[in-house]
Formats: C-alpha cells, sequence, structure tokens
C-alpha cells in the first residue's frame, strides 16, 4: 500500500479526532498517514480508562501493537510490547482496557468497525497472528530475516551487507500481501554512512530513543530537507525513490517499520556524511 511522504510528524502533537475509528465510539486516534487510493491508515488509537467495545469485525485488516498501557483484547492482555495481526473480516474479541491504552494501528482500508456482527474474511489479507508479546522474541540480524536485497557494501568483506547495530524482529512477512511490518533496533552510536531509497514503501514510527537524517529528499531534489532530528513518537512515511541519510542515533533507536515488500535498499554514500553525523552524536543529549 503507498503512502503519502511524511518526513517527520510529532504524532501525539496531532489533534485527536473523535470520529476517526468507525464504529468504536470512545477513542481518539492520532494519524500518521493515510493512503488516498485504499484509505489505509497508520494511526494512533488512543483508549480512555474503562473503554469497553464488543466483538465484530472490521473491514480493515489490522496491525495493532501496544505503545502505553493495556487492553485486554478477550481472553488475551495486551500490554506493552504485544502484537497482533486481525485480517479484515475475521471476528474480533472484545476489547477492554481498565486503565487505558495507547496503540499504534496500520489498517490496509479505512478503520470501520461492525460491531456485534459477523463479516466475511478477505481473502486477500495475510494470515491472522495471534496475539504476540514481542519482548520475548529473539532479535535476528535483518540481512537473515527481512531484507531482500541491499546494495551497501561491506568494507570489511566487500559483500552485500548492512552497516552493523542493526537488529530485527519479524511480526509479520513472507505472506500473501508481501507486506513486512518488524520491530528494528539500532544500537546507541549507530551510523549509516550513505542516503538510501527503496522500490518499495518504508513507513516507521519511532517508539524510543532518537535518530539524526541528514538528507531527505526527491529523485528531483525538489523538495530536500535537512538535519531532521526524530525522537519517540515521531512517525516517518516514504513512497518508493524518496533518498534518507545519512542516519545515526545516539541513544538508540526503536523502530515499529512498515514495509509494502521485503527490504531492498539503495545505497550511495554522501560525500559530507562524516561531518553531519560527528556534529550531531557531539552534541545531542537524550541520555
Ligand atoms: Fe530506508
Amino acid at each position: 500500500m503507498g503512502m503519502k511522504r511524511v518526513d517527520s510528524l510529532d504524532v501525539m502533537s496531532v489533534k485527536p479526532e473523535q470520529e476517526y475509528c468507525l464504529g468504536m465510539p470512545g477513542v481518539l486516534a492520532r494519524e500518521c498517514s493515510h493512503e488516498e487510493k485504499t484509505g489505509g491508515q497508520h494511526f494512533v488509537m488512543t483508549m480512555p480508562s474503562g473503554f469497553r467495545a464488543p466483538s465484530g469485525y472490521n473491514a480493515a485488516s489490522l496491525d495493532i501493537y501496544v505503545l502505553e498501557g493495556a487492553f485486554w483484547n478477550g481472553q488475551k492482555l495486551m500490554s506493552v510490547g504485544s502484537y497482533t495481526y486481525i485480517p479484515a473480516g475475521r471476528e474480533i474479541d472484545d476489547f477492554f482496557s481498565e486503565s487505558g491504552a495507547r496503540v499504534l494501528v496500520f489498517s490496509d482500508r479505512k478503520f470501520e468497525f461492525y460491531p456485534k456482527k459477523k463479516g466475511e474474511i478477505d481473502p486477500n489479507a495475510d494470515d491472522f497472528v495471534a496475539v504476540t508479546d514481542t519482548w520475548k522474541m529473539p532479535w535476528v540480524d535483518p540481512m537473515k530475516d527481512i531484507v531482500k536485497k541491499s546494495t551497501w557494501v561491506n568494507p570489511k568483506t566487500g559483500k552485500q551487507d548492512r552497516p552493523a547495530g542493526v537488529l530485527t524482529k519479524a511480526l509479520r512477512k513472507e505472506n500473501k500481501t508481501g507486506e513486512v511490518v518488524a520491530l528494528t533496533a539500532l544500537s546507541p552510536g549507530y551510523v549509516d554512512p550513505g542516503t538510501e531509497h527503496h522500490p518499495h514503501n518504508e513507513c516507521l514510527y519511532l517508539i524510543s530513543g532518537d535518530a539524526y537524517i541528514g538528507y531527505t529528499f526527491d529523485y528531483k531534489k525538489q523538495d530536500v530537507k535537512e538535519d531532521l532530528v526524530l525522537y519517540k513518537d515521531y512517525y516517518i512515511g516514504r513512497p518508493p525513490g524518496i533518498r534518507h541519510g545519512p542516519v545515526c542515533t545516539q541513544s538508540g533507536a526503536l523502530w515499529l517499520v512498515y514495509l509494502a515488500d521485503m527490504y531492498t535498499g539503495i545505497f550511495k554514500e554522501v560525500d559530507d556524511w562524516e561531518p553531519r553525523v560527528s556534529s550531531y552524536l557531539s552534541a545531542a543529549a537524550y541520555r
């Protein structure tokens, strides 16, 4: 699903909308991005304390990741770091949040919940992913996991690679839609010296930490952003072809990543990556 370009959005500063989550009154939504063609949405949903929704089904397939608080998804408690993927039309258990929850949602079309109704599972959706405690999943090297191709060459081995310091946990991948949803961690002090772009969409939500991006621009270089700095609860949406980098982080970064296809990174070294990265790392203080 193609998302519009969003370079750096402080999501919690977005005005919350009451009517955004159709069929689920009582929740507030802050939109990160949406797609005009499909109606797909990336947003943060806030459930107030005492929130209840009956079982039913949604017209959209939903990736759900808990950022803060907790809620009961039927008999399963979803607390911070819990993830599930519910294909469109599948029965959704009742929700209940005792003390409130803040949840990141990726939908493949407009969120439309039908309480107390039965739907038909979308045959084109990916398979259901049951509630998963992502803290218990092992970190893996992305080259073995969500990367199909990278043009970055490891100067030590001369082979295709990713700069050391990245780990991932794939939450949804290698399924019908081809989409990838993954947690990605950058180590403190991680540096990626180049710009890269992808033939697929890449959307990222910064769960914790900081990230510096030297340049962001389109292939015609008509819309150039320099020295973007992202913090907790910032969002980036990139359609195919948007160049970005160099990238570094001082305190480390934990992202929830949406890719429309397995990661293919087309890399080009940036002439002035070193002074840009050095000036960020020597001055930033987010510990
Ligand atoms: Fe990227």
